[in-house]
């Protein structure tokens, strides 16, 4: 008999409708193929839920905070109920973009130069200091978010008005600004599956471009790259995942420019609706989003 799965999706983090969307898409496709489900909130029922339910396999749906950086895993550890994606740790190292990088870094793996701020010193003391470490335009971002939500490309000019503008954070990191191409690598466990090429009419990927089909963000699979190139980001990206201790399937984001492939991020619970990038590479490279969701389900279960 198949086993029952409970999906969490929805959550209280920016990325909460992507997240719903992911679930149900991810239901439809188990009950077609015969699962039981049930789906649910990450609220103060789910325990409850958990126990009278009893399912043999927890589907994680959620994205951003609360549910890509290790809280819901630490949750989910008390069950010894095996649960999808990445666990506590990786989680966590995944989601905050600037223990991340230094891992890239510490492990020789490129990403846009960058430094944080606190709100500790004055927005011009930043910009100074912006200036000594790299040029204008720069990236503004908050260290824990994801699709695209509160990422800037500023000019000097428009910096102190962004940076007051998402003072909420607490403290944000300020990157280089890499121009070039947006290319997105998806692993399944130790599998290079494969790359995508993204090419946002926008001004960059922002979440219009991922999410609004008017926008017309154009997906571009195979990925125009030599052999060898094409085999180089794909290893990159497989080291990534080990070297953070993800399990599941990974997204990387990169960004190539003048024949160097520069690490954005690593996303432990990338989109898995079926139109996202994942499920998209999955396809191109013949593994169906039925089939792509049941290797997630095994592979819940090799968590260490
Ligand atoms: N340093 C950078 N240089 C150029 N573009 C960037 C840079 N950082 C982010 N971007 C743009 O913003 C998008 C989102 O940034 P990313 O770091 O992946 O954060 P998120 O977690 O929100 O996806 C990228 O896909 C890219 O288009
Ligand atoms: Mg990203």
């Amino acid at each position: 008999m198949k086993k029952k799965i409970l999906i969490i999706s929805g959550g209280i983090s920016k990325e909460r409708l992507i997240s719903l969307d992911t679930g149900q898409q991810v239901a439809k496709e188990l009950k077609k193929n015969g699962y039981k489900i049930k789906i649910s909130e990450p609220d103060n029922n789910l325990e409850k839920t958990i126990k009278n339910y009893k399912p043999g396999v927890i589907f994680n749906a959620l994205h951003g905070q609360f549910g890509e950086d290790g809280y819901i895993q630490s949750i989910l550890e008390r069950f010894k109920i095996p649960y999808t994606h990445s666990g506590v740790i990786a989680s966590s190292l995944a989601m905050d973009k600037e223990i991340s990088k230094k891992l890239f870094i510490k492990n020789k793996i490129k990403t846009p130069k960058f430094i944080t701020y606190s709100y500790d010193i004055s927005v011009s003391k930043l910009i100074k200091k912006i200036k000594k470490k790299f040029k204008f335009p720069v990236v503004v971002k908050p260290l824990n978010e994801g699709s695209s939500v509160n990422v800037y490309i500023c000019s000097e000019k428009k910096v102190t008005r962004i940076v007051n503008s998402i003072k909420n954070y607490k403290k944000i990191m300020i990157e280089e600004f890499i121009s070039g191409r947006e290319i997105q690598v998806a692993i399944m466990g130790n599998k290079k599956l494969g790359a995508i090429e993204l090419k946002p009419k926008r001004k960059f990927y922002d979440y219009e471009a991922k999410y609004n089909a008017n926008a017309k963000t154009e997906h571009i699979i195979p990925v125009d790259l030599s052999k060898n190139k094409l085999k180089e980001v794909l290893n990159i990206a497989l080291k990534a995942h080990k070297v953070i201790g993800c399990n599941g399937v990974t997204r990387s984001d990169f960004k190539f420019y003048n024949g160097i492939f520069y690490l954005l991020e690593i996303n432990t619970q990338p989109g898995m609706t079926k139109l996202s990038l994942v499920p998209e590479i999955a396809a191109y490279n013949g593994i169906s989003f039925i089939e792509l969701i049941e290797w997630i389900l095994k592979d819940a279960s090799k968590k260490k």
